[in-house]
């Protein structure tokens, strides 16, 4: 069993970091979830799900969305340094950022530990371990640019949810689950999301 700390940002793409929780949690995983006030918006206005300001009510809803053990999930609020992503003895096995903002992602290149999302990623790194970044928005800045380069030569994977049609996708779901299997891929997390390149539909 794997624990990932899950953080989602207020870019659009909210779909993204709730199929990936559902299938981490039906994969037996344990997350740890943070997410930012902006994320809250976002997540109301694009899947009215309500991740509230009080994490033990976040929780709640997630463990009735995704019918898991309550011990698979943990919920912080983004200003609790006493979660235990805030430390380099506590970070988990990975951590995924998605969607991940431009502002997010200028925090996390320049180090700033502001508050625990920007905190878990600079210990991921410090530490050598897996932060994966998916970065949304279009087109990108230079300053998005260099912010997305500067993290990838730290060893940051910088996964755009950039979609393929290859796999003929008819619903937003297939799209959404494209992006998925490549954040689960990078995760060494068994799915069957979509048959591999060169194998059989
Ligand atoms: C509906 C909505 C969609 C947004 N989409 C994006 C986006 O795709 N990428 C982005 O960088 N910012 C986006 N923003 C702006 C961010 O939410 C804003 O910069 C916020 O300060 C980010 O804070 P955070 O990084 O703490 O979540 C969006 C805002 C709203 C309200």
């Amino acid at each position: 069993m794997k624990t990932i700390t899950v953080a989602i940002t207020g870019a659009s793409g909210i779909a993204y970091s709730l199929r990936l929780m559902e299938l981490l949690l039906q994969a037996g995983h344990r997350v740890y979830l943070v997410y930012s006030s902006a994320a809250q918006f976002v997540a109301a206005q694009e899947c009215g799900v309500t991740l509230s300001p009080k994490v033990a009510e976040t929780r709640q809803m997630l463990l009735n969305r995704y019918a898991c053990k309550p011990e698979q999930l943990q919920v912080f609020a983004r200003e609790d340094w006493m979660a235990p992503m805030a430390s380099g003895t506590g970070a988990t096995d990975a951590m995924v950022v998605c969607p991940c903002t431009m502002g997010a992602l200028a925090a996390i290149a320049c180090g700033m530990s502001d508050n625990l999302i920007e905190r878990a990623a600079d210990v991921m790194l410090k530490e050598q371990k897996k932060l994966i970044l998916v970065p949304r928005e279009t087109p990108f800045s230079a300053i998005h640019l260099e912010n997305m380069l500067k993290l990838a030569r730290l060893g940051a994977v910088i996964l755009a949810p950039n979609p393929g049609f290859y796999h003929l996708p008819a619903s937003i779901e297939d799209i959404v689950d494209f992006v998925v299997a490549k954040i689960l891929d990078q995760l060494q997390v068994e799915h069957q999301l979509m048959a591999r390149w060169g194998e059989a539909g």
